[in-house]
């Protein structure tokens, strides 16, 4: 511990959920604690300097891009604060790993902002929230943190890798081949591989203008799968849609018929890029591809980083 704040920003989900049983881990409402009633239970937390801020009150599967740019903004309030050593966000598990990359892509922080969650509501019997979350602490608080990073069930996952892989079990995410970031053991964090790099990330005015923006791009994922057709596409198409990702089968393959029309979209201008439907590897790219890869990125990521790459290109 660093002695400087933590800053600790409530999102929801199930970590601030209830149900009306205590054996009761999928029968429950998420986002119903607030964040100062959630750090109030955790004894453990009650002599360190923390700040918490409730910056929405949502279950993930609901997060949207207003949320996104509020919490980067307040994120990036914070992290300019000398005094502050890092930030906790409580969030969902559902999306956790789309608010994670987004914030890492237009955040690339210097000091760590931490996401971490819950996969039983906070009225369990033994609920895993209190545990995660000091563990975010100490992960936030660790001197040489820096980058998002997610923490789930002991285990520090980086921005760019982490996945939600299970439905049900405590430990939902994985970091697939990369691995994790590293443990945190009894408050210490043991790194197995760096933490993710900084970089200068967005301009405060870029924030603002996503804040603010009436409109993003919009970018819709599609999949190949087998008797997939072109007709998802060209009904996009037809729609106004300004980029699409598919979700394609293993190494990018694609059924030829939803290639044709993605290949056709591509031709009139809408960006498309592929990843693959697969849990685990990357799309690897050959030099004669009609369609851009991916790469390591999953869909949901896919969608994010081109969103991103669109919005700058209005800019
Ligand atoms: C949510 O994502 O907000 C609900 C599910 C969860 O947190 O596990």
């Amino acid at each position: 511990m660093t002695g400087k704040k933590i800053v600790i920003l409530g999102t929801g989900g199930t970590i601030a959920g209830t149900a009306s049983a205590a054996q009761d881990n999928i029968g429950y409402t998420a986002a119903q604690v607030g964040i100062n009633e959630l750090l109030g239970s955790i004894a453990a937390l009650e002599k360190l300097p923390l700040v918490a801020e409730q910056v929405a009150q949502i279950d993930s599967k609901d997060m949207g891009l207003d949320t996104w740019g509020r919490l980067a903004l307040r994120c990036r309030h914070w992290l300019a604060q000398a005094d502050v050593a890092g930030i906790v966000i409580t969030h969902g598990t559902d999306t956790l790993e789309e608010t994670a990359f987004f914030l890492q892509s237009v955040l690339a922080p210097a000091k760590p902002v931490v996401l971490t969650c819950a996969m039983r509501p906070a009225t369990a019997v033994t609920p895993d929230g209190p545990q995660n979350v000091l563990d975010a602490v100490a992960v936030a608080s660790a001197a040489g943190a820096r980058g998002v990073v997610v923490v789930c069930a002991g285990t520090i996952h980086a921005a760019a890798d982490v996945a939600k892989q299970h439905t049900y079990r405590l430990n939902a995410f994985s970091s697939g081949d990369a691995g994790p970031v590293g443990y945190v053991e009894e408050g210490q964090p043991r790194l197995s591989r760096n933490w993710p790099e900084a970089g200068p990330g967005l301009p405060v005015r870029t924030l603002q203008a996503m804040t603010t923006a009436t409109q993003w791009p919009r970018v819709e994922i599609v999949m190949s799968h087998a008797g997939a057709n072109g007709r998802v596409v060209e009904a996009l198409l037809a729609q106004g849609v300004d980029g699409l990702v598919v979700a394609a089968t293993g190494n990018g393959t694609l059924h030829h018929e939803l290639e044709a029309a993605l290949v056709k979209a591509q031709g009139a201008g809408v960006k498309v890029l592929r990843a693959t439907r697969c849990a685990q590897g990357r799309v690897i790219a050959r030099p004669d591809d009609t369609l851009a890869s991916a790469g390591a990125l999953s869909p949901v990521k896919a969608r994010i980083a081109l969103m991103l790459e669109l919005f700058a290109a209005a800019a």
